[in-house]
C-alpha cells in the first residue's frame, strides 16, 4: 500500500518516540518530540555523548528518502551511484572521476591506507587526533608516526614535517581536530603543503566542517582548493546530516588515485537507502542550516554551564567539546557510565581532559545535573 509522505512521517514519529519511551525522562520526552523526535539512549536506556552524532536528525527529507528507496531494496543498488558522485562532484565543482564513495568516510580512510601504504611505509598523524587512519595502517603493515599538538591544539605541522622521510606515504591532518575540536589555520596548512617532498599525500579530513565557526582561519580544501595533486579530501553524512546509522563519506582526489581507491571497493559497496539519503540530504541545505544553528546554541550554551563551574573547554569547532577537568578522565567517564551517561573515551596524552557530544538541551541538563553529583566536582572550580 503506498504511503503518503505525512502518513509515512506521521507514523515514524510516532514510531520512533514510542519506542524509546522507555529512555526518556518526562520533559526530555516533550522537548525532543517537539525538536525532532530522535531517540538519546541506546536501548539500555544510556544517554548517548560520546560519538560526535547529530542528536537532532536526519532530516525528514532524508527519512523520506530513505523510506522511498525501499521499495526498490529488491535491485542492486550501483545504477544510483553515478548520479550521487555527480551531486558530489558538482557541489565542489570538481570531475565527477575525482570523487570516490564509501561507506562512511572511514571507508575512504581505509581506502586512502591501501592505495598508499605498506610494510616500509609511514604515516604522519597528530596526536591525539581520530585514529581509524592509523588502525588500518597497522592492519596493512605501516609504521605510525605521530607528533603532539601544539599548546593551542593545532596540528604541529613543524614538528610533523621534521617527520618526514624518505618512508613517508601520507600526511593525516584532521581539521577540526578530533577529539580537541580545535582548528589549524588553513595558512599554515598551506605552507606545509609547499614544503613537502612530491611523493608524500596529505589527507586533510573535513569530517565537522560545518561546525566551524566563521573564522579567517578556516577555509574547506574543497571549497578554496590548493592547487595541489597530492592532497585527498575526506567528508562524512554522518556528522551534519545525521546520518550516522546509513554510513556514507567520500573522498575528492586526483583522479589517478581516486581510481585506485575505488578499486579497491567491490562494486556494489553502498546500500540503496545510505545513497537514496546522501541525494536527498545535500539537496536539504535548508535543514543543514537549522542543524548548524542548533549546534551553535547547544554548543553556547555549554560553554555557558562550563564556564559557571570555572571550566575552560577548548575552543570548540565542532558538535562536540573538550574541556580539561582538572582530574583524571577515566575517573568522570567512570562516574557518568554509572548514571548512565556515555561520554568520549580518555585520550591520551590528554589524561584529564573529557571529550562530550553535544545533545539536546534536555541531554545536556542532564549532563550537567550527573556532573555536579561528583564528590569532587567543586574542586573543578
Ligand atoms: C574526524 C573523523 N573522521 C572520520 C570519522 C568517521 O565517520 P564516518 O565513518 O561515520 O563517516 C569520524 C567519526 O567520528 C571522525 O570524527
Amino acid at each position: 500500500m503506498p504511503v503518503s509522505r505525512r502518513g509515512f512521517l506521521r507514523t515514524l514519529t510516532a514510531g520512533t518516540v514510542a519506542g524509546s519511551v522507555a529512555g526518556w525522562a518526562g520533559d526530555a520526552l516533550v522537548e525532543a518530540a517537539t525538536l525532532a523526535a530522535r531517540p538519546e539512549r541506546d536501548r539500555e536506556g544510556v544517554l548517548l555523548l560520546d560519538s560526535n552524532e547529530n542528536a537532532y536528525g536526519p532530516s525528514e527529507k532524508v527519512m523520506w528518502a530513505v523510506q522511498e528507496s525501499l521499495s526498490r531494496a529488491n535491485r542492486y543498488p550501483f545504477r544510483d551511484y553515478d548520479s550521487l558522485t555527480e551531486d558530489i562532484a558538482r557541489l565542489h565543482n570538481v570531475k565527477s572521476n575525482r570523487v570516490v564513495l564509501g561507506c562512511g568516510s572511514t571507508d575512504i580512510l581505509r581506502l586512502a591506507a591501501a592505495a598508499l601504504l605498506g610494510p616500509g611505509k609511514t604515516v604522519i598523524t597528530a596526536s591525539p587526533t581520530y585514529e581509524d587512519l592509523a588502525t588500518y595502517s597497522k592492519a596493512i603493515g605501516a609504521e605510525i608516526i605521530t607528533a603532539p599538538l601544539t599548546p593551542t591544539f593545532a596540528h604541529d605541522l613543524d614538528a610533523m614535517l621534521a617527520k618526514v622521510d624518505s618512508k613517508t606515504a601520507l600526511v593525516y591532518i584532521c581539521n577540526p581536530n578530533n577529539p580537541t575540536a580545535s582548528l589549524t589555520p588553513r595558512a599554515d596548512i598551506e605552507s606545509f603543503l609547499g614544503k613537502l617532498p612530491p611523493t608524500v599525500y596529505v589527507l586533510i579530513d573535513e569530517a565537522y566542517h560545518h561546525y566551524v565557526n566563521a573564522s579567517a582561519r578556516y577555509v574547506s580544501f574543497l571549497d578554496q582548493p590548493a592547487g595541489n595533486e597530492r592532497v585527498i579530501v575526506i567528508r562524512t553524512f554522518s556528522k551534519v546530516y545525521a546520518m550516522a546509522g546509513l554510513r556514507l563519506g567520500y573522498g575528492v582526489t586526483e583522479h589517478v588515485l581516486a581510481e585506485k581507491m575505488r578499486s579497491l571497493l567491490t562494486d556494489v559497496d553502498l546500500n540503496c537507502a545510505a545513497v537514496a539519503a546522501g541525494k536527498a540530504a545535500l539537496a536539504d541545505s535548508e535543514s543543514v542550516r537549522n542543524f548548524v544553528k542548533r549546534n551553535m546554541d547547544d554548543r553556547q550554551e555549554f560553554f555557558n554551564q562550563a564556564m559557571a563551574r570555572m571550566l575552560k573547554p577548548i575552543d570548540s569547532h565542532a558538535n562536540f567539546v573538550m574541556m580539561d577537568a582538572h582530574q583524571p578522565a577515566d575517573d568522570i567517564i567512570d562516574h557518568f557510565r554509572k548514571n548512565k551517561i556515555r561520554i568520549g573515551r580518555h585520550f591520551p596524552p590528554l589524561t584529564h581532559h573529557v571529550r562530550v557530544s553535544l545533545g539536546t538541551p534536555a541531554a545536556m541538563r542532564e549532563f550537567w545535573r550527573v556532573w555536579d553529583l561528583m564528590p569532587n566536582s567543586k574542586m573543578s572550580m
